[in-house]
């Protein structure tokens, strides 16, 4: 089918979907938004009451009195950990709350009355360390049980955690340690991954040399792997000896519902990532009411999501969402092509997983890997699919349709944000589909797409992805730099009402869904990871052998952006053997500053940059370049135009 008829096709959710959803037609979603229109914040106060267990009952929903610091709840008081263990003890002591596969393939399961030990205990272990209700821990964890008992004893104890991805390096720990000036950090030994050991720690010793994480005064380890590591006895501490004589009981610290549940730092378009700030109430109720809404989760389920709890997704689908909704999760350690490109498919057989989440980058590498595979496979417990991170292109769409879902599966294409907490525009399963859209509205969330000045654009017309009202798992600001939230949110030229979301939008002329178009800032979006060119850049400027980077994104099949930059060395432009030398070398740097992720896909070396009679860079122009396109721009102003043949050089 081509993409065109694809983009046309509606696929109807099946008689079996609509008897069972928790919102089980399209009227019944259309009567919930109205209800938010009608009464905003009857039904946002109406759900906190349902689904919350509140220790002090709160009497306002929102106070908007400090716009755009907005706080939800504000005078009520409740514990995330006792809303995700302790309220389940009597009803699912026994249920599996984590089936934990690891790396070599071996699982093991948790029920909920043995994981509230286990945050108990940890609990325990860090009121040992004479930490304070909202002192800063960070994690730096690869996945697995007890990064998810990490986050939640930090939780019972009103303590704010903030996961750094294993993936990053030890310059951008140094960066995120420094800025929410944490007391303690929470490690492994190393990890596995594809078979393969890692050593985790070693960026942890790295990154406490700098003077920047003076404030750092205990390293918890945890043992996973076993390998070899440099020990400080006065800093360090395992994990295992930590908890080794405490007890299995600790009383959750009840906090106001605005406590800063987490900071979850991120990329925006300069060169500093913000520690996104999170509440404790209006977070949870999302992440929760997400489960039920477009998850649909019942008791039976097998929930299985699939992303690192070093993003938001695995904050709010791994580590709080399915906890809060009291369902069976699966916590995996793997990549998907270990010990083959079937392991997902093998996982869900194995472990009957019932709902499948998943970004669209790893489902475009499985079906390059083995479109087939799936087959060999006995996938019958799905019922529900999801996607995140990135648009799905339709023929990924289609095919995970198809070939994974049995054509049965709904797909809920969810978009949002690491600042909107949980779903902000996705289907619910009832929602007709159309691949590539992530269809409507959640209910309650105020989308639309505006012009420059704020104004409603039609259907059909692009526009800047807005929120109109605020929304109880909204950011609430950035840590340490408020003036920053105000801006890059709530920008005047818009009003400095409307929630910028930093998206481009369109909705269809007929239906009013949504498709996303992509970031309108400098922000990438490589394999689903959110990299800003500003922070790329700096890394780049930062090796003495450069004195000018550009960084732009260009198209790419599996990873959905490639990253490609732009450079210009102190000495003379290199080409040949010693050009690929030093693109190997720039990018084994920009592994070190940031992480591998990061690494430039494609390195280009010109004599200058091009520019404007301004000197702003033509990153337009270098856009064209790095999908290799002609130049049909005009480039009247460029000073040295030879540069542009310098840049079309592929080394
Ligand atoms: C950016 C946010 C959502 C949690 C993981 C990423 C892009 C996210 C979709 C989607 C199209 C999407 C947007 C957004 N994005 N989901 N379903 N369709 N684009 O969170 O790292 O904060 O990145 O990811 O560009 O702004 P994040």
């Amino acid at each position: 089918m081509s993409a065109e008829s694809l983009e046309n096709r509606i696929f109807e959710p099946s008689a079996e979907v609509k008897a069972k959803a928790a919102v089980p037609s399209m009227e019944a979603y259309h009567a919930l938004c109205k209800q938010a229109e009608t009464d905003y914040t009857g039904f946002w106060g109406g759900l906190a009451n349902e689904l919350l267990d509140w220790h002090k009952p709160f009497t306002q929903v929102l106070d908007e009195s400090n716009a755009p610091f907005y706080r939800w709840f504000g005078d009520g008081e409740l514990n995330v950990s006792y809303n995700c263990l302790d309220r389940h003890l009597e009803t699912r002591g026994n249920k599996t709350a984590i089936i934990f596969e690891a790396d070599d393939g071996s699982s093991s399961a948790v029920t909920y009355r043995e994981l509230y030990h286990r945050v108990c205990k940890f609990a325990n272990g860090l009121k040992s360390l004479n930490l304070n209700t909202g002192d800063r821990v960070v994690i730096y964890m690869p996945m697995g049980v007890e990064a998810v008992v990490a986050m939640q004893a930090c939780a019972r104890l009103g303590l704010i955690h903030s996961v750094v991805f294993g993936g990053f390096s030890a310059k951008s720990l140094i960066e995120r340690i420094h800025d929410a000036s944490a007391r303690v950090i929470i490690t492994c030994d190393g990890q596995f991954r594809g078979g393969k050991e890692m050593p985790l720690k070693p960026a942890v010793d790295e990154a406490l040399q700098d003077a920047d994480c003076a404030c750092v005064e205990k390293v918890v380890v945890f043992k996973r792997t076993g390998g070899a590591v440099n020990w400080n006895p006065a800093r360090e501490i395992w994990w295992h000896d930590l908890i080794a004589e405490l007890s299995d009981e600790c009383a959750p610290v009840f906090v106001n519902a605005e406590h800063p549940l987490f900071l979850l730092y991120t990329s925006g378009s300069t060169g500093k990532p913000k520690g996104v700030q999170h509440s404790s109430g209006g977070y949870l109720l999302h992440a929760l009411n997400t489960m039920r809404w477009t998850f649909d989760i019942k008791d039976s389920d097998v929930f299985w999501c699939t992303a690192d709890v070093g993003w938001i997704t695995g904050h709010s689908y791994v580590a709080y969402g399915p906890l809060a909704a009291g369902c069976t999760q699966v916590v995996f350690e793997g990549v998907p092509t270990y010990p083959d490109a079937s392991r997902f498919w093998k996982v869900i057989e194995k472990h009957k997983v019932s709902i499948f989440y998943t970004a669209p980058t790893a489902i475009r590498s499985l079906i390059k890997l083995g479109a087939d595979l799936p087959k060999q496979h006995d996938l019958s417990s799905l019922r529900l699919l999801g996607s995140v991170g990135e648009p799905i292109n339709p023929a990924a769409w289609l095919w995970y349709y198809e070939t994974v879902g049995g054509s049965r599966c709904p797909i809920v294409d969810t978009f949002w944000q690491t600042e909107t907490g949980g779903h902000v525009i996705t289907p619910l399963p009832v929602t007709p589909l159309v691949a590539g859209s992530c269809t409507l509205p959640f209910p309650g969330l105020q989308m639309a797409v505006v012009d420059e000045a704020g104004k409603d654009v039609e259907w059909g017309t692009g526009g800047f992805l807005v929120i109109k009202k605020p929304w109880p798992s909204m950011i609430r600001t950035i840590w340490n730099d408020p003036e920053r939230y105000k801006k890059s949110y709530f920008p005047e030229d818009l009003g400095g009402q409307l929630y910028l979301a930093g998206d481009g939008a369109i909705r269809d002329k007929h239906t009013g869904y949504f498709t996303i178009m992509g970031r309108i800032d400098d922000v990438l979006n490589v394999s689903g990871h959110r990299m800003g060119t500003m922070e790329i850049e700096s890394a780049l400027v930062g090796n003495p052998l450069v004195a000018e980077a550009a960084v732009v994104g260009k198209p790419h099949d599996i990873k959905g952006e490639a990253i490609v930059a732009y450079v210009v060395l102190k000495g003379t432009r290199p080409s040949g053997e010693e050009a690929k030398k030093i693109v190997a070398q720039l990018r084994d740097w920009v592994g070190k500053e940031i992480g591998p992720i990061a690494k430039p896909d494609d390195i280009r070396f010109g004599d200058n940059l091009p520019k404007t009679r301004s000197g702003k860079i033509m990153r337009r122009l270098l856009r064209t370049l790095a999908k290799g396109e002609e130049i049909t721009a005009d480039i009247s102003t460029l000073e040295n135009p030879a540069i542009l043949d310098q840049f079309k050089q592929v080394h």
